[in-house]
C-alpha cells in the first residue's frame, strides 16, 4: 500500500490495522505460480491472520490451511477450508482438540511426538475412525533467525528428535488406528537467508533414505513455511520472493515419483498487505530523546516488544524535515516501544502514522492489556 493510499484514511478514528487486499492477491497470485511449476501444495498458516476477508481470498486461490489449534481448525471449516486440505500441528494439542479434528475428518495430523501418537490412536479408536499422520521431526537445522522464532534445532520444544526416530517407527505395528503418510518439518519464521532452506533439504533427503532403509516410504512430505519479508523498505520488495523460494527445494529436495510436497506459508503470503494505521497523541521531550507517543501500543502490535522485531514507521501527514524520536505506544510498560532513534518528519499531535508490514503476527497477537479496546480492521479492495 503506498503512502498516497494509507492517506485516505487519515481522517478515520485510530487505531486500527488497514489491509491491502490487492496486494494480498498479487502476493497470493505469484506464491501460486510459483508453486505451481512444481507441483507444490501450499497450506496457509492461520496463525500469521486469521480474519475473515483475508481468508476468503487465500480460499479462493486454492490455498489449504494449516492450523495449530481447535479453534484455527474450527476458523478454517467456518471460513470454507475442505476437511481434506487442512492440516493440524502444534506441540500441545489437548484431547478435546484431537477429538474436534476427528470429528471433521482433517486431512492431517502433525504429530509432535509418541506420547501425543498414543492418544491420537486411542481417541481414533474410540471412534473407530482412522488418523492420517505425518511425523514432525526435528531436523537440527539452524534457520539463521531470532531466536524466539527458531523452531527446528534440538534445544527447541518442537518435533520429534532424530534419535528417537528407530524406537518410534516400529510402534507405529501397535496402532492400527494411525496411517502414517508424511514427513513434516518447520525451521523457523522470518527467514531471509535462504541457505537454511538449503541445508532443510539436506537433512529431509537423509532423513528420508533413512525411512527407506527401513521399508518406509510416504507419499507427503510437509517443508513447513518461514520464508521471510522485507521489513526495512517494504516499497520496494513488496512480495517475498517465492521464485528463489521454490526453486531451492526443486533443486535440492529428492521428490520420489508421486510424491506430494507441501509447504505451511504464514508470513509471506500476509505480513506485507497489512498496516497499523495510529494517531499522535503526543510529544514528550526527554532528557536524551523525543518522544511520540501513539494511540497504538504493544497491545495492538506485540512483536517489536516480543523480538524487538523492526517495522517501518511512515507519518502520513508531515512532510517536514526529519528528526530523531522513538516511537512508544500508551501501555504502562518499558518494552512498548515501536522504534528507538528513528528519522521521521517533524511531528505533532494528531499526526497520523501507518506501522508498515504488520499484516502477519500483529492482529493475531492482539492482547486486552490494561483493559484495551479491540482494534478494528478495514480493508482496501
Ligand atoms: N508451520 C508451523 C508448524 C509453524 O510453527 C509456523 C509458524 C508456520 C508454519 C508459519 O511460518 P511462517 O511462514 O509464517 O514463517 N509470532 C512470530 C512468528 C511465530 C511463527 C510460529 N510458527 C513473529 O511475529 O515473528
Amino acid at each position: 500500500m503506498r503512502k498516497e493510499q494509507l492517506q485516505a484514511f487519515a481522517q478515520q478514528p485510530t487505531p486500527f490495522y488497514a489491509y491491502d487486499l490487492a496486494l494480498l492477491r498479487q502476493t497470493l497470485a505469484v506464491a501460486q505460480a510459483e508453486a505451481g511449476k512444481y507441483g507444490y501444495h501450499i497450506h496457509y498458516a492461520l496463525k500469521a491472520n486469521a480474519n475473515a476477508p483475508i481468508l476468503a481470498e487465500i480460499l479462493e486461490k486454492g490455498f489449504g490451511a494449516d492450523c495449530v489449534s481447535g479453534n484455527e481448525v474450527r476458523r478454517a471449516l467456518e471460513a470454507g477450508f475442505p476437511p481434506e486440505q487442512i492440516v493440524f500441528a502444534g506441540v500441545g494439542k489437548s484431547d478435546a482438540e484431537i477429538n474436534f479434528a476427528l470429528d471433521t475428518d482433517i486431512f492431517c495430523f502433525n504429530s509432535e511426538s509418541g506420547q501425543e501418537l498414543e492418544v491420537i490412536q486411542e481417541l481414533a479408536a474410540a471412534k473407530g475412525k482412522t488418523a492420517q499422520v505425518a511425523l514432525r521431526i526435528n531436523p537440527n537445522v539452524d534457520a539463521y533467525t531470532h531466536k524466539h522464532i527458531t523452531t527446528g534445532l534440538e534445544e527447541n520444544k518442537f518435533g520429534i528428535n532424530l534419535w528417537e526416530l528407530e524406537e518410534l517407527v516400529p510402534r507405529f505395528a501397535e496402532w492400527p488406528n494411525l496411517k502414517l503418510i508424511g514427513l513434516h518439518f518447520h525451521i523457523g519464521s522470518q527467514i531471509t537467508d535462504l541457505r537454511a532452506f538449503e541445508n532443510l533439504c539436506g537433512r529431509v533427503n537423509e532423513i528420508q533414505r533413512w525411512f527407506e532403509e527401513r521399508g518406509r516410504t510416504f507419499p507427503h512430505l510437509n517443508v513447513g513455511g518461514g520464508l521471510g519479508v522485507d521489513y526495512h523498505t517494504p516499497e520496494e520488495n513488496p512480495i517475498a520472493d517465492f521464485a528463489a523460494y521454490f526453486s531451492i527445494f526443486n533443486r535440492l529436495l529428492e521428490k520420489r515419483n508421486g510424491q506430494i510436497v507441501h509447504f505451511e506459508l504464514g508470513r509471506a503470503l500476509v505480513a506485507p498487505s497489512g498496516n497499523l494505521i495510529s494517531r499522535v497523541l503526543y510529544l514528550k521531550h526527554g532528557q536524551k530523546t523525543n518522544f511520540v507517543i501513539l494511540d497504538a501500543g504493544m497491545t495492538e502490535l506485540m512483536r517489536p516488544a516480543l523480538y524487538q522485531a523492526y517495522h517501518k514507521i511512515e507519518n502520513l501527514t508531515s512532510d517536514l524535515p526529519t528528526q530523531s524520536y522513538d516511537v512508544v505506544g500508551p501501555i504502562c510498560e518499558s518494552t512498548d516501544c515501536f522504534a528507538k532513534g528513528i528519522q521521521l518528519p517533524e511531528t505533532k499531535r494528531g499526526d497520523v502514522v501507518a506501522i508498515r508490514t504488520a499484516g502477519a503476527y500483529g492482529e493475531v497477537m492482539v492482547s486486552e492489556y490494561n483493559l484495551r479496546d479491540r482494534v478494528k480492521a478495514v480493508y482496501l479492495s
